[in-house]
């Protein structure tokens, strides 16, 4: 595969949130983008304005047993488990290969408990990323993960801590769409300490396999990205950002320009892409030269000028 090139010359898509500079607003999804250094044959990484590692744990994970991945018409379902080697030996091992990359670093903080995710964010605090993405939405481990981010009260039991563990790093919470109230949610982690908030992570869904007559996913459900989930993901951050203050990184089936370009009309800062990555590696450089090419055409000087909201 050939590398696509991007050309910033005469256009600064350059973008600050909070204080953490990016070269654009197009930053890779956590878990899809492995440390960055997996694409390093397949594209220029070092164009993105951002890469956000898997998801990590103070302690190392194997993940979950059977099934991970299962593919549907516009979508993607995924059971991985947060399966990684642990703080300690990502920021040893993996950190300074993903900082010679170039792009900002963000570190995606997961955990069973509150007392794991704070001892990881004392790690992270310590070390040279740019900022932590605190996942309380990943529907896809037992214990805590995506029960943390359903109700407001135990959404700020988590980010209190980790905000205290982390005074150093800016503290952006990862949402989860299947919260019933997500602007409470949302406000709760704002008030505990939160300087932006990304959504969204997946949906809880399900698949069965009809000739085994039995549940795809060994968990039973499994969260759901993909194109399947955007014009959703695009409604809940087209609210936030009438619910909050801070800045909001959008995501959900992001694959091209276009839907891009949606999400940061909606208001969000910058936007994650996840499982288009997968489909096709070059997605993100076109994006960044589609955002380029829109921003030159319509003589906008920088991406805060895309969004069709004001506060
Ligand atoms: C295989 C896979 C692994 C993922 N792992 C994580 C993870 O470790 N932490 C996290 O916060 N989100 C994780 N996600 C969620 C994505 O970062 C993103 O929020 C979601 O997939 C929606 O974006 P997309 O539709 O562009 O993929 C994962 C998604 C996929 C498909």
């Amino acid at each position: 595969m050939s590398k696509s090139k991007v050309d910033l010359s005469q256009v600064d898509l350059s973008t600050t949130i909070t204080g953490v500079h990016f070269r654009n607003p197009v930053i890779a999804a956590s878990g899809t983008f492995g440390y960055g250094g997996e694409y390093a044959g397949l594209i220029d990484v070092s164009q993105l304005g951002g890469i956000c590692t898997k998801g990590l744990t103070l302690n190392p994970r194997s993940g979950n047993a059977g099934q991970r991945l299962h593919e549907t018409p516009a979508g993607l379902m995924n059971s991985i488990g947060l399966e990684n080697p642990g703080i300690a030996v990502f920021l040893e091992k993996e950190l300074p290969k993903l900082r010679a990359l170039g792009p900002a670093v963000i570190a995606n903080l997961s955990g069973s408990t509150v007392e794991e995710y704070a001892g990881g964010a004392v790690l992270l605090n310590a070390s040279s990323i740019d900022m932590i993405e605190l996942n309380i939405s990943c529907p896809n481990v037992k214990a805590g993960g995506m029960t943390f981010g359903l109700d407001p009260e135990a959404a700020a039991s988590v980010v209190r801590p980790v905000r205290k563990a982390a005074p150093d790093k800016p503290l952006m919470v990862k949402l989860s769409p299947n919260a019933p109230d997500l602007a409470a949610v949302a406000r709760a982690c704002v008030d505990a300490g939160a300087d932006a908030l990304s959504l969204v992570n997946t949906f809880k869904a399900m698949a069965i396999d009809i000739n085994t007559r039995k549940p795809v996913f060994d968990n039973i459900s499994a969260g759901l990205s993909g194109p399947a989930i955007r014009p959703i993901a695009l409604r809940m951050v087209w609210e936030l950002y009438d619910a909050v203050k801070v800045p909001i990184v959008g995501m959900g089936g992001i694959s091209n320009t276009k839907d891009a370009l949606e999400f940061l009309m909606a208001g969000a800062a910058a936007i994650e892409v996840g499982s288009a990555t997968f489909a096709h590696p070059p997605a993100m450089i076109e994006i960044i030269n589609g955002i380029a090419g829109y921003m030159k055409n319509r003589r906008f000087s920088k991406p805060e000028e895309i969004s069709i909201r004001g506060k």
